[in-house]
């Protein structure tokens, strides 16, 4: 990629249509829309068929080649220009309990950079594609990022297919129920370049007042599932020494991982966000709790050292509880850097339209990071209200929400070259 391909004539600004963009970002939102706001469109649910085959339709009225591929992600081409396609792109599922920006908006911004360019006549040199990633939230399928993972080869296929879901259901099954087992091979087109918009979804823009973030990369993410046997029994009889209680022990690691991440402080952020007791009745001591860790650093070492930490604590907790600990990992993905020239690309292309931006790497994961292992790629970030994502009330102003678009479609264009 040569950074600067196209520079844009003094006063010849071409804006993306605001109200078509949030008229989609709405239309998409209703799909698997909660009664009191917000989305659950798990991955490969009957939702997301719904939310894939209204976009799906909307690429096809766009005159997009739309490819499906061995895992389900949707790859929607503008053909022009020749040789690779700049793409953009992010995910359509959601979080049980999900907002209607996180993913969504990134795919919908890159069909609107492409209708705005179609409508004024641009022609890129290049191709431009749109990608919507299976599995991205990995809220039903670990790992996360699923779908990109094996777009750019880090999976096989038929490894992805037999992952077994939160449900008990096998991925690769509902992938052909939902009619998205796709025939394109994996891993796909290379792109030229790849950038993704998206909502920060943490709290930093809004609190410093910037209005765009230049991704320069994402954390490291360790997840993994812990599973405690003891031993079930009667509350009211037994005595508190006999115990072999996995609720308590699951408090007591839950307590361990927040005073883990005080003490590595800096960026260091760990979460316990699913728990499941057997059998989940007030009167029984339970018999097994089976739990989720997600810990993540940007720093890669001091990350395998938190990991470290907490296996050891697992061992000292199973002696003293007198109970079973198993743990299994669920996604490992080291932190990542994008590519300079991008991130440079994104910070002048928001500078000239007027906005303050801030570096910025990301809390959250990424379809880009995946992306990173194949093509120069980076990422834009608009302010999320509050800091708050995954959360029904995850909200971004109309006006950063066409700001962020604005710069998707300046950034693709410069990176696509173009006759305009
Ligand atoms: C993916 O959305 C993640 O960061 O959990
Ligand atoms: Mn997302
Ligand atoms: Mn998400």
């Amino acid at each position: 990629m040569r950074s600067a391909e196209f520079v844009p004539p003094h006063g010849t600004r071409v804006d993306i249509n605001d109200r078509r963009l949030m008229k989609r970002i709405m239309a998409l939102g209703e799909v698997g829309g909660l009664p009191g706001g917000g989305c659950n469109r798990l991955a490969l649910t009957d939702a997301d068929r719904d939310g894939r085959n209204l976009v799906v339709a909307w690429m096809r009225d766009l005159n997009m080649n739309v490819a499906i591929d061995v895992v389900g992600n949707i790859v929607g081409t503008w053909q022009v220009g020749t040789g690779a396609p700049v793409m953009t792109g992010s995910h359509i599922d959601t979080v049980r309990t999900g907002g209607l920006y996180d993913g969504n908006y990134g795919v919908l911004a890159g069909l609107e950079v492409i209708e705005t360019c179609q409508e004024r006549g641009i022609e890129p040199r290049r191709p431009l594609a749109v990608g919507i990633f299976t599995d991205e939230e990995g809220a039903r399928y670990a790992p996360d990022m699923l779908g990109s993972l094996v777009y750019v080869g880090g999976m096989l296929p038929e490894t992805a297919h037999d992952v077994i879901g939160i449900d008990g259901t096998r991925l690769g099954d509902e992938l052909e129920r939902i009619g998205y087992l796709g025939a394109t091979p994996c891993p796909g087109v290379v792109p030229h370049a790849f950038v993704e918009l998206h909502i920060e979804q943490g709290p930093l823009l809004e609190v410093n007042q910037v209005r765009i973030g230049a991704v320069t990369g994402v954390q490291g993410i360790s997840w993994q599932e812990v599973t405690i046997e003891g031993q079930s029994n009667h509350a009211g009889t037994t005595p508190m020494h006999l115990r072999k209680d996995p609720a308590f022990a699951a408090a007591k690691l839950t307590v361990f991982l927040r005073d883990l991440a005080t003490r590595l402080a800096g960026n260091q952020v760990c979460t316990v966000g699913k728990i499941d007791v057997h059998p989940n009745l007030t009167n029984v001591v339970p018999s097994k709790v089976v739990m989720t860790l997600d810990v993540r650093n940007t720093d890669e070492s001091i990350l395998q050292s938190a990991e470290a930490d907490i296996a050891r604590f697992c061992e000292e907790l199973a002696v003293a509880e007198r109970v079973r600990i198993v743990r299994r990992p669920l996604a490992r993905f080291e932190p990542v850097i994008f590519d300079d020239r991008v991130v440079d690309l994104v910070e002048s292309v928001a500078r000239d339209r007027g906005n303050s931006v801030q570096r910025m790497p990301s809390g959250a994961g990424h379809d880009a990071q995946m992306l990173a292992r194949l093509c120069p790629t980076g990422m834009i970030f608009v302010p999320s209200h509050g800091g708050l994502s995954h959360n029904v009330n995850e909200h971004t102003d109309e006006a950063d929400l066409v700001s962020g678009a604005n710069i998707l479609l300046d950034v693709m264009l410069r990176l696509a070259g173009t006759n305009f």
